[in-house]
C-alpha cells in the first residue's frame, strides 16, 4: 500500500513518552520529518537522536513546549515552522487526566489538565491551520480516549476531557473539509504506558488485591485478551496520516481490543 508519507512533515505533541513517542517512531519509519513537542526536552532530544541515527537524512527537531502555558504555543509553532518549512500532519497527543474519583481530584487539577487537552490541542490546531492549508495531504490526528464515549472507571476526569476532544474533532472536520484537511480522533483504551501502571496500582488498592491480580482483572475485561500497547495506536495514526485515508474525516476510532461495550 502506497502511503505517500515519505518526505512529509509532522508535528507531534506529547512526543517525549508513551503513545506520542510511539507515533513519532512509526511516522519516522515511513520517512516523515518530525518536530517533537514536549516539556521534557531531554527525553525528546534523546528520541530525536535515535531517529536521526536510524533513518539517514531524516530531519527531526525538538521544540520545548508546555501546553499549559497558552502564550507559549504560538511562538513554539512558529519556531517549528521556521525549522521545518511547513507541516502536513499535526498529531495532538499530549495530555492525560488526573486519576481518581470525584473527591480524590484537587480543584485546581481540573483546570490544569483541561488546559492541555482539549484547550492546548485547540490552540495548537489554530496555530498550525494556516500552514496545514498549504499541504496537499493535510491531516489532524487527535488522541482522545474511550472514556470520552463511555465515562466512568477510576478516572472520572477522563470522560469530559476526551469527550471535549471528540466534539472539537468533529466540529473541525466539518470546518476544515473545504481546505482538504481531514481531522480524526483515535480513542485508546487503557494502554501500556505510565498511565497503565497508575491504573493497575489504583485498581489493586481499591480492590485489595495484588498488582498481578489487578492486571489480570483489567485484562479480563478486554475481549482481545491483552492490554493495548502504544504500537497499536501508532499503526492507526500512520494510516490516518497517509494518502489512503483521504475520505475519512470527523471519525473517532477505538483502539481498545473491544473493551468499550457501546457501538
Ligand atoms: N495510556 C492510556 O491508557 C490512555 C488511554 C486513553 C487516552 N490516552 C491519551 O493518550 C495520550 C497520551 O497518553 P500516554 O498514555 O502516552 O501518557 P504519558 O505516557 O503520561 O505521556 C503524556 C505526554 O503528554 C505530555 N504532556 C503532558 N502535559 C503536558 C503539558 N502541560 N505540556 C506539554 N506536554 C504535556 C507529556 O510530555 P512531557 O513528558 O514532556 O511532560 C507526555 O509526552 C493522552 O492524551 C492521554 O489522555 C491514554
Amino acid at each position: 500500500m502506497e502511503l505517500k508519507l515519505k518526505g512529509r512533515t509532522a508535528f507531534v505533541t506529547g512526543a517525549s513518552r508513551g503513545i506520542g513517542r510511539a507515533i513519532a517512531i512509526a511516522l519516522a519509519a515511513e520517512g516523515v520529518h518530525l518536530a517533537l513537542f514536549g516539556r521534557d526536552v531531554a527525553r525528546c532530544e534523546a528520541l530525536a537522536h535515535e531517529l536521526r541515527t536510524a533513518h539517514d537524512g531524516l530531519r527531526v527537531v525538538v521544540v520545548s513546549l508546555d501546553l499549559g502555558q497558552p502564550a507559549a504555543i504560538k511562538p513554539a509553532v512558529a519556531t517549528a515552522i521556521g525549522q521545518m518549512g511547513g507541516v502536513d500532519i499535526l498529531v495532538n497527543c499530549a495530555g492525560g487526566a488526573y486519576r481518581g474519583r470525584l473527591n480524590d481530584i484537587p480543584d485546581d487539577a481540573w483546570e490544569r489538565y483541561f488546559a492541555v487537552k482539549p484547550l492546548g490541542l485547540i490552540r495548537m490546531t489554530r496555530e498550525a491551520l494556516p500552514h496545514l492549508k498549504k499541504s496537499d495531504q493535510a491531516r489532524v490526528i487527535n488522541i482522545s480516549g474511550t472514556r470520552g464515549r463511555e465515562p466512568g472507571g477510576v478516572s472520572v476526569m477522563s470522560g469530559p476531557i476526551n469527550l471535549g476532544t471528540l466534539s472539537i474533532t468533529k466540529a473541525l472536520a466539518n470546518e476544515f473539509g473545504q481546505y482538504g484537511i481531514t481531522v480524526n480522533a483515535i480513542c485508546p483504551g487503557s494502554t501500556d504506558t505510565g498511565r497503565w501502571t497508575e491504573l493497575v496500582t489504583i485498581t489493586a488498592r481499591e480492590r485489595g488485591i495484588s498488582i498481578d491480580e489487578a492486571k489480570k482483572h483489567l485484562v479480563a475485561d478486554v475481549p482481545m485478551g491483552r492490554v493495548v500497547v502504544p504500537g497499536d495506536i501508532s499503526d492507526l495514526a500512520v494510516f490516518l496520516a497517509s494518502a489512503r485515508s483521504g475520505m475519512i474525516t470527523g471519525c473517532a476510532i477505538n483502539v481498545d481490543g473491544g473493551r468499550t461495550r457501546g457501538i
